[in-house]
């Protein structure tokens, strides 16, 4: 059966190698991005990109109006789009607060009305699901930063809340909630001459961070059938760094 994912930040980090991975597993898959060029472009049969803006509501819509007029009702969502601002809550500049607010969060939320409304004209018996990557900062928070952990925790709520509300149409809503993942959006903020810098969020007992494609192995298991009584769950991905507190010296 073709099944077709939409993938939000697919451009980069978690979003590409989940992005890849579906195609791995025969999806067909429309990765959606800030940073893809205008207009769909066919890379081949199975994967398109499409430049898409989250913090924009009138990008989401056209981006998914495309979507849905190209390829019907997508099967499966996933929202990894996302920005990074650390600060101190009370130095922070509310700009980065909103910013975090606007992609992280209602980003996400506008992504996944856009396609319930879409999912909501498929045949209900079809796999409809919907993952977003929140963050072990949405559960166990930390100092410099609070505000994108406060947006996390916020999708996390909306996961819930979304699933409960949809577990009558047969529409599944998970999150994944990673550690330290190594992409982009860590290496950008980890150069120790930056104020405010990077710091990750607890040493993992697995002896090392995630890398992208640990946490697109959970979100594959989200959209298969191996789920299929599964929804309002967040999975920590984090090494099991929320697991103990690992004093400094031990
Ligand atoms: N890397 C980590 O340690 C980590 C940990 C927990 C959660 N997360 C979350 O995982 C998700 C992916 O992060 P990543 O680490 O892969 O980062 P990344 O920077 O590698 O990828 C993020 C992608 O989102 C895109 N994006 C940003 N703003 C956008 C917008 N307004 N519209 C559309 N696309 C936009 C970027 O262009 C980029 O391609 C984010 O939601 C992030 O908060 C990351």
């Amino acid at each position: 059966m073709n099944r077709i994912a939409v993938v939000t930040g697919a451009a980069s980090g978690i979003g590409q190698a989940a992005a890849q991975r579906l195609l791995s597993a025969q999806w067909t898959v429309i990765m959606l991005d800030v940073a893809f060029d205008a207009g769909m472009t066919a890379l081949n049969d199975h994967s398109y990109t499409l430049r898409c803006d989250v913090a924009d509501r009138a990008s989401i819509d056209s981006a998914f109006s495309q979507i849905t007029d190209r390829f019907g009702a997508p099967d499966a969502l996933v929202c990894s789009a996302g920005v990074l601002r650390i600060g101190a809550l009370a130095d922070m500049d509310p700009t980065d607060f909103d910013t975090l607010y606007t992609v992280n969060t209602r980003g996400a939320w506008l992504c996944a009305r856009a396609a319930i409304q879409a999912m909501r004209m498929q045949r209900s018996d079809a796999l409809r699901r919907i993952v977003f990557v929140g963050s072990i900062s949405g559960i166990r928070p930390k100092v410099g930063n609070g505000a994108y952990g406060a947006q996390k925790a916020a999708l996390h709520i909306l996961t819930g809340v979304l699933a409960a509300e949809l577990g009558g149409e047969g529409i599944l809503v998970n999150a994944v909630a990673p550690g330290t993942v190594d992409t982009p959006m860590i290496r950008a903020n980890s150069d120790p001459g930056r104020t405010g810098r990077y710091r990750p969020s607890g040493t993992s007992p697995l002896g090392r961070v995630a890398t992208p494609e640990d946490v697109a192995a959970v979100i594959e298991f989200y959209l298969g059938e191996q789920s299929n009584y599964v929804t309002g769950t967040v999975i920590p991905v984090d090494g099991g760094t929320r697991g103990a507190f690992i004093p400094a010296s031990a």
